[in-house]
């Protein structure tokens, strides 16, 4: 990985002691629940008696309750500062609340200037969450919150800032369960920033031959083969829906294929495919100004299955999993292909392209083809694929999509779990006229004049996913931050918490 980029180091450190030990850092994080007084929590008897008179203070005066989201910054007598946190009502605290909570907290440390928190993490636990769940989330979201995008600053060590130490104060009877669960969270956090990491760099530099030489430096770091196919092989093995795709760029067309084996190799394996669209001109149905400006960004799919691979042989999980990732660039070149145009796919089907700008699941029906070639478990597709789904669902959640009623239940909690929030849409068999093709076999736009856009696409990719069990994520919504999530502006990352939850 380039020596700029976040890579694989692991910047944020997690210290856990025993709350009964004196720790020195530069802010001290005092968490209060809704109406909890102020005297009642573990860390108070480690505040100077002045220190106490301050927080006190503040109580009466109401300029804090411990309210949802609420941080009082205030200077310690001694040395450093003190950051009072509200969670909220206790019976409302939750995992969704804990995230915001980690980041808020990593958030304010940046802005505040301060390398070194300490908290009590005893006063999180609620019976209805694990120990070693609460340990995960609290350090994958405070990691993922310390990011920055600084790659193209010129000073990047001001830039950076953000927390060096963050201390858990604990039970030591809890003491194996907190550090297995901070190192997962570690390693998952990382790895979204890493995917955030690939996403922001900008659509001259990040090529699918940038994207695929990535991945090899991804896999080689964590322990995952990769194999690059380029143009010719592509060629070769006749996947005329991503050469249709690739012919408008002077880029050349990379077909990546990562393979972990954690368990015996005559397991069937997960496969993950991801859209690896390094930059989305729309193609000779050129987007309009602001639609392309984001568009640097439609490989997140693709870096998400990256970095899911990166994290789930980092943490050694006992699974197989293979990533696919058909990297293009969709440019109005001379050599494109047009409205009109009918491509051969590996399957032999044939695409009818009503609309170049609907590229992406072009590509993704020959990786999803190619994906047969393992006689997987499950294929699970992340693509940015529609703005109707981001019309539909807003940025808070992805679109799920896939005909298996069980598998979608399943699906709907590893979001819940995983943070990365997802939600169904329905997959109809009538919905299939919708991609039915004229003069090819299926088109790549629905008949509908764009109303239930996001359904077509699913539909569409449904058309070359029947042989085995499937699931299709919409991102395209969540692919960028948005205010109130504490995170730095630009690429979310989402999709890798997902994947590795899922595996889990
Ligand atoms: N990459 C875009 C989808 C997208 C839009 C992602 C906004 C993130 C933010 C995709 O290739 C696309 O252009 N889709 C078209 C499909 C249409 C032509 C049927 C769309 O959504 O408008
Ligand atoms: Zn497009
Ligand atoms: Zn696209």
């Amino acid at each position: 990985m380039d020596s700029r980029l976040r890579g694989n180091d692991v910047l944020m450190k997690f210290i856990i002691q025993n709350l009964k030990q004196k720790s020195t850092a530069d802010a001290m994080v005092l968490v209060y629940f809704a109406k909890q007084k102020s005297a009642s929590i573990p860390l108070w008897s480690a505040l100077r008696a002045a220190d106490k008179k301050q927080v006190e203070k503040v109580f009466r005066a109401k300029e804090f309750s411990g309210k949802e989201g609420e941080v009082k910054v205030l200077w310690r007598l001694s040395r450093g500062k003190i950051f009072l946190v509200g969670l909220g009502e206790k019976d409302k605290w939750n995992l969704r609340r804990l995230r915001l909570m980690a980041r808020k907290i990593t958030s304010v440390a940046k802005s505040e200037k301060v390398g070194s928190v300490y908290m009590a993490f005893e006063q999180l636990l609620i019976s209805k969450i694990e120990i070693i769940k609460l340990a995960q989330t609290l350090s994958e979201n405070a990691v993922m919150a310390d990011y920055n995008f600084t790659y193209y600053k010129q000073n990047q060590d001001e830039e950076v800032g953000g927390i060096k130490n963050f201390i858990l104060l604990i039970d030591v009877k809890h003491k194996v369960e907190v550090t297995a669960g901070v190192k997962v969270g570690q390693v998952i956090g990382e790895a979204t920033n890493q995917a955030r990491d690939l996403g922001n760099i900008s659509g001259g530099e990040m090529t699918p031959t940038l994207l695929a030489q990535k991945a090899v430096e991804v896999g080689k770091a964590a322990g995952v083969k990769v194999e690059i196919l380029d143009k010719k092989k592509i060629t070769k093995l006749k996947m005329g829906a991503i050469l249709g795709v690739a012919n408008g760029s002077a880029e050349e067309p990379k077909f990546i294929i990562m393979e972990y084996y954690g368990a015996d190799k005559k397991q069937a394996p997960y496969v993950f495919v991801g859209k690896g669209v390094t930059f989305d001109t729309g193609g000779l149905n050129l987007k309009p100004d602001k639609s392309m400006l984001d568009m640097h960004m439609d490989m997140l799919g693709g870096a998400a299955v990256i970095s899911a691979l990166s994290a789930i042989a980092k943490l050694k999980l006992p699974v197989n999993v293979i990533g696919l990732i058909p990297s293009v660039e969709n440019m109005p070149g001379s050599a494109g292909y047009r409205p009109g145009d009918v491509l051969k796919s590996l399957s032999g089907k044939t695409i009818e392209v009503l609309n170049t700008d609907a590229e992406g699941r072009v590509i993704l029906a020959d990786a999803l083809t190619y994906a047969e070639n393992y006689k997987p478990k499950l294929i699970i597709d992340v693509a940015t694929l529609t703005g109707a789904c981001m019309v539909a669902l807003g940025a808070r959640a992805s679109g799920l999509f896939t005909p298996d009623k069980n598998l979608q239940t399943k699906l709907e909690s590893v979001g819940e779990n995983s943070g990365d929030y997802v939600w169904p849409l329905p997959m109809w068999e009538e919905y299939e006229d919708e991609v039915k093709g004229t003069f090819g076999d299926v088109q790549n736009v629905g008949k509908s004049g764009g109303y239930g856009g996001a359904i077509s696409g699913a539909m569409f990719l449904y058309q070359f996913a029947k042989k085995y069990p499937w699931a299709h994520l919409d991102i395209a919504g969540p692919m960028k931050t948005i205010e109130g999530e504490h995170l730095s502006k630009g690429a979310s990352g989402l999709g890798v918490r997902f994947l590795v939850e899922l595996v889990r």
